[in-house]
């Protein structure tokens, strides 16, 4: 039977699960794989979290270049999240010929090109599963089981966070602000929670993706990125009014024209398999030109589930010894050859604050028709208009994002009676 010695960096939510799961689970991995894998060492300033663990004080290690000559370690998991110490703790590592499992999207997605770089020079496995959401296999999806495909769209809700945030407002009524407090009672948000509401989160997550999906590196940089702290919970009734549901998406798409990759709150039909995505849950959907349409969905962050991508990677990387990396040239900044498209096109939800009176409809009927903006629907919301103004909203047809910016700006500056007061994209 081979013997596989795990090291442990930090013991927060994700690194306790995987020491449970590789616990719980070592029988098995015995009888199914004829493996004998144990944790010989954890990385941990806060010793009681090992101790409660139950991991004998003899295996907290005293610092990374401990684990780095224990001839036992075989492969490292740095669960630590952040850039550093982490990346020089995986640089190390790597550089002391173990393999390692990560789950640290913002370490991967902006230094995978430093990290494969000294993994392939030390002729060791760089996994990394656990970085895109959580327990959703959807890494190893885009590497193996999806290569019969070119592919062409992907679309994800792959931040559980906001996830939770939106749904909990579209469901109790209650605003932005009222939800984040309870997300973050529950622990469901973070103290700070910038990371997830303002979109970088899914951004990190987006660009790896993106890169597995497209076959080129999309640099994190490249990606447009809006978040949900300027959703009100009027447009999220009127788009359920109009059929629609509101999602943070993360959105990849691959054409002749280039590659687009863009995350913003997105209106999305009540019909689209996404829309049932709710709470905490993450699904990614993803269009090939051989499998048509794959949805994979699951719990995108948490202990255990992203402790199972993690001890996932584990099995695999000790069952392999050719270990293969990216499917792209990793490099930090995007192929000269790829283009990008910034002016996207799209359908649009915009509501105006609109004065109640003739004409003014058809002077912003008009400012559309300028930019050759095609209107797909109107309506006029009925709240209290006492002060003489009331809520429109329009669905446009697919048009280009350029198009809209400069259609918004001329109506808010004209002072012919409305004002857009948000804009929304729609997804078909
Ligand atoms: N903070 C993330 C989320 C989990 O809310 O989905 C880890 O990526």
């Amino acid at each position: 039977m081979k013997k596989v010695g795990v090291a442990i960096l930090g013991l927060g939510v994700v690194g306790g699960g995987t020491y449970k799961i590789l616990s719980e689970h070592r029988e098995l991995y015995k009888k199914a794989h004829d493996l004998d894998v144990e944790v010989v060492a954890v990385l941990e300033l806060r010793k009681e979290r090992a101790l409660a663990l139950g991991i004998p004080e003899s295996k907290i290690a005293s610092g990374i270049a401990e684990i780095c000559s224990n001839p036992d370690v075989d492969i490292v998991v740095e669960v630590m999240g952040g850039v550093e110490p982490a990346k020089t703790f995986v640089l190390n590592a790597l550089n002391a010929g173990k393999s390692v499992v990560t789950s640290n999207k913002e370490l991967y997605c902006k230094f995978s090109h430093e990290l494969e770089k000294a993994a392939k020079r030390n002729n060791c496995g760089l996994f990394y599963e656990a970085s895109c959401v959580g327990g959703v296999p959807v890494i190893r999806a885009l590497l193996d089981n999806l290569q019969g495909n070119k592919i062409t769209s992907l679309m994800g809700i792959i931040n559980g966070t906001t996830n939770y945030i939106l749904t909990k407002m579209s469901n109790s009524g209650a605003d932005y602000e009222a939800v984040l407090k309870e997300a973050q009672r529950l622990g469901y948000a973070e103290a700070n929670p910038k990371n997830d509401v303002e979109g970088y989160d899914t951004v990190y997550k987006l660009s790896i993706l993106a890169s597995l999906s497209f076959h080129t590196k999309i640099p994190y940089t490249k990606i447009y990125r809006e978040g949900i702290t300027e959703i009100s919970l009027q447009d999220i009734e009127y788009g359920k009014r109009l059929g629609y549901v509101l999602k943070l998406l993360a959105i990849g798409k691959n054409s002749d024209n280039g590659i687009e990759v863009r995350v913003h709150p997105t209106f999305i039909p009540a019909d689209h398999p996404l829309a049932s995505v709710n709470d905490s849950y993450n699904a990614v959907y993803i269009t090939g030109d051989s499998v048509e349409n794959v949805m994979l969905y699951g719990r995108g962050a948490g202990a255990l589930p992203t402790g199972s991508a993690i001890v996932g990677d584990i099995i695999y990387c000790a069952t392999h010894t050719n270990y293969r990396y990216s499917t792209f040239e990793n490099t930090e900044f995007a192929s000269p050859s790829t283009k990008f498209i910034e002016n996207f096109e799209s359908a649009y939800y915009l509501r105006l604050n609109a004065e109640d009176k003739a004409g003014v409809l058809s002077n912003v009927a008009a400012v559309f028709s300028k930019y050759n903006i095609s209107i797909a629907q109107v309506i006029q919301g009925n709240d209290d208009n006492s002060d003489g103004f009331v809520p429109m909203i329009l669905i446009t047809h697919d048009t280009q994002e350029n198009s809209i910016r400069k259609a918004v700006a001329e109506i808010n500056s004209s002072g012919a009676g409305s004002e857009v007061v948000a804009v929304i994209r729609v997804a078909s």
